[in-house]
């Protein structure tokens, strides 16, 4: 399938897949991926033109309990979900070819579109803000959902761009004991029409900012609203068995959600030590363990808490 078809009464799209297995992988280890400037420049104007009240409000339609009157006052909230009911926004954005194609690699057929959108803006002289994860996130093998940052701004390192930590979406392993440093981060200072996918537990803060201009980035989830299944692109050379999954106390957790994502979440079994689907280049054979029909499973609760309001 190489277009998109959007249903606009169950705000569902379905489109082809542009991931592999080895980047859907990639994903269940890192947490994020980018997208550099794919989003029009004059869809980046017409966001910014909305956000700052320059343009007018023109819905598709008005849901129920809102007004035009409350649809216009929303758009300078911290939450202008009113942006969602744009044609415009709906086409150069939710739809975007590139975004699509790789959210349904991830979430399946029928992703269904946000219903809320957070604007995070900040200007001038800010300290950083503290490592955080989200509120309500969730440790799990299951990608039940995506979050997207859409920045339609170029976002310079002084205007305070969201700053990540890769791999921390499959707990708060290393924390607090571990301080971070700039090597293992990455700071999202990116061009306009930008866009990263991430999950949405991935740990994160907003770098501090020192400049006079006003920055402006979207954040939206998009849904998983079918069963999972391996239907992105399969590669044949794909081998479950030596696939690389991650180190210590991070392989399981990922294999685990890689196996989940292919439908095959109730095969997973881990006997644990140096067993797959941990590996080491210096091991003479496979790993023992794979496709094991018995042993456990990894604990996905042992460290979690609701770390919202805790800085590391
Ligand atoms: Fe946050």
């Amino acid at each position: 399938m190489s277009s998109i078809k959007y249903d606009e009464k169950s705000r569902t799209f379905n489109c082809g897949s542009s991931l592999g297995d080895n980047e859907v992988l990639d994903f269940c280890r890192n947490g994020y991926l980018i997208f550099e400037n794919i989003i029009s420049d004059d869809t980046n104007k017409k966001t910014l033109d909305y956000l700052k009240g320059i343009s007018e409000v023109n819905p598709l339609y008005i849901p129920d309990n809102f007004t035009l009157d409350k649809l216009n006052e929303i758009r300078f909230s911290i939450e202008p979900s009113s942006i969602l009911l744009e044609e415009w926004f709906i086409k150069g954005v939710l739809l975007n070819k590139c975004l699509t194609q790789a959210l349904r690699s991830l979430l399946g057929k029928n992703v269904g579109l946000p219903v809320i959108v957070s604007n995070h803006r900040i200007k001038g002289m800010n300290k950083e803000q503290g490592w955080h994860h989200d509120a309500d996130c969730i440790y799990s093998p299951e990608i039940n959902y995506l979050e997207v940052f859409y920045y339609p701004q170029d976002t310079t390192k002084e205007m305070g761009p969201t700053e990540i930590y890769p791999g921390s979406h499959i707990g708060p392993i290393k924390y607090p004991e571990t301080k971070l440093n700039s090597e293992e981060t990455v700071l999202l200072e990116l061009p306009r029409g930008s866009v990263v996918i991430h999950h949405q537990s991935v740990l994160h803060r907003r770098a501090k900012s020192n400049s006079t201009k006003e920055r402006f980035m979207l954040k939206f989830d998009y849904w998983r609203t079918e069963t999972p299944k391996r239907d992105w692109i399969i590669e044949k050379e794909f081998n479950f068995s030596d696939a690389f999954y991650g180190g210590h106390l991070t392989a399981r957790y990922v294999a685990h959600m890689f196996y989940w994502l292919c439908g095959k979440g109730d095969e997973f079994k881990l006997i644990g030590g140096q067993a797959w689907p941990w590996k080491s280049k210096n091991q003479i054979g496979p790993s023992y363990g794979f496709n094991s029909k018995n042993g456990h499973l990894p604990d996905w609760n042992w460290l979690t808490e609701d770390n919202y309001s805790k800085s590391f």
